[in-house]
């Protein structure tokens, strides 16, 4: 099997205004080092209003963190009051964009279909999608878990081509486990990673199922990371409210030391 590098993203949602951000990406700087980017890549995703100071922070100081965003509109221009355009975020070298995470879903109603035009959108754009599934708790008690996951996954890449979706990276995150500080256990995790490789196979191949990076998501923090990332299919995680602190967000991205020394 191909080595996959980690991916550890932090998703700041609706926190930090741009003179929090700067300090934390600051503080992110110190704590996170040329040395360990070469195993792990790592990425953070501020509200759009951090996004330009951001980008120059990292910019001036080389801070070895790839710059994302959280959510994008899928045309290119127009009226669309409130919303970002795909190249508006390329312009402020973004590099990845979380789509279709379950807030957008639940709260601000986006369909799949939404989801599938955005993935399509940010790959044309030039930057990568992190696309997110996950099933709810009535869902999983239901038995319909991985029925809900395949549906999604085959929803978000329908019509994308197979080596757009090998350079992607999709987020698994039950949404039962989403700022709630229950996380899924290591083995149900791998075992719905497990599905999401699955799906991709099914939909664009086993070269581009072996490629695609599969985050875990869902109260990761310093003490979980080092297990749930040493499930085979788990490539990474996908970080809310431990990205906010830099000490803890580094700690996972360091999982593999932890690792080492337990
Ligand atoms: P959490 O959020 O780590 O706070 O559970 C994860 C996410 O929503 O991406």
């Amino acid at each position: 099997m191909a080595k996959r590098k980690p991916i550890i993203s932090g998703n700041w949602k609706m926190h930090n205004n741009h003179f929090e951000a700067i300090q934390l990406v600051q503080k992110l700087g110190y704590e996170i080092t040329v040395d360990d980017v070469e195993h792990v890549e790592v990425t953070v995703h501020p509200p759009f209003t951090d996004l330009r100071s951001i980008q120059t922070v990292i910019d001036a100081d080389r801070i070895p963190i790839g710059l994302g965003a959280q959510h994008c509109h899928f045309e290119e221009k127009g009226a669309f009051t409130g919303e970002v355009a795909p190249s508006m975020l390329a312009k402020l070298d973004v590099e990845y964009v979380i789509v279709g995470h379950s807030e957008r879903r639940e709260v601000f109603g986006e369909t799949d279909d939404d989801v599938n035009k955005k993935v399509k959108a940010v790959i044309k754009a030039g930057m990568t999608p992190i696309l997110c599934c996950g099933e709810t708790l009535d869902e999983r008690e239901a038995g319909q878990a991985e029925a809900k996951v395949e549906a999604q996954v085959k929803a978000g890449l329908a019509g994308v081509k197979k080596d757009d979706v090998a350079a992607m990276v999709v987020a698994y995150e039950p949404i039962w486990a989403i700022g709630t500080g229950k996380t899924a256990t290591a083995d149900d995790a791998q075992a719905m990673c497990a599905v999401v490789r699955a799906t991709v196979s099914e939909v664009a191949g086993a070269e581009a199922a072996d490629a695609v990076r599969i985050q875990y998501g869902g109260s990761v923090k310093p003490g979980n990371a080092p297990e749930l990332m040493s499930q085979p299919d788990i490539d990474g995680a996908l970080v809310g409210g431990a990205s906010l602190e830099a000490e803890s967000f580094a700690r996972i991205v360091n999982f593999r030391l932890a690792d080492a020394a337990s």
